[in-house]
């Protein structure tokens, strides 16, 4: 059954608006997986026709949340981050990519040094969605070209980030861009 990206919305303000905790994302999440295989969401946000980019394509009033879709049209990868105080939902909707999430090891006690250690390793496969709650380190490797779908608690733009350099023990803190 056709479903479209103001349905996955409506749906996603319906669970925030029970409950904006890690239960209600994880729902959220299962909505998403739908949007992900409508063949009419991919043609229009997703197609052939889009540049390498992130586009935002939905801004919720209420909860603030966002839902930007990710064109990358060649192979990439990225070093391990967290995305501060957002909660952030990653949806697969063309090939796949290998994510690796990170556990920090020191007490952060020392400005810039971090000790990363590798917690899991999987492949987050087209038609579907993974949670990162707050904090999560994570680190996406694209082998192939990737559409991807990521929704997330508020506008990452606005808010600390954090890069982390697992080689050289590092952890740069990236001011909120806009
Ligand atoms: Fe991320």
């Amino acid at each position: 059954m056709a479903y479209s990206l103001k349905t996955f919305c409506e749906d996603a303000r319906a669970e925030l608006k029970q409950d904006t905790g890690p239960e209600a994302r994880e729902r959220i999440a299962q909505h998403l997986e739908k949007l992900l295989v409508d063949p009419d969401f991919v043609a229009t946000h997703l197609g052939p026709d889009k540049r390498s980019g992130a586009e935002t394509i939905y801004a919720d009033p209420d909860f603030d949340f966002r839902v930007m879709a990710h064109t990358n049209r060649g192979a990439s990868n990225n070093t391990p981050h967290c995305h501060g105080p957002s909660w952030v939902i990653y949806g697969m909707a063309m090939n796949h990519v290998e994510m690796t999430e990170w556990k920090r090891e020191d007490d952060g006690s020392v400005d810039g040094h971090a000790d990363l250690s590798v917690e899991r390793k999987y492949f987050l496969n087209e038609g579907e969605a993974h949670v990162y709650n707050e904090g999560v380190i994570h680190s996406l490797n694209r082998p192939l070209e990737t559409r991807l779908v990521r929704v997330t608690g508020c506008d990452l733009n606005q808010t600390l980030r954090y890069r982390y350099d697992p080689a050289k023990n590092a952890v740069k803190v990236l001011e909120p861009v806009g």
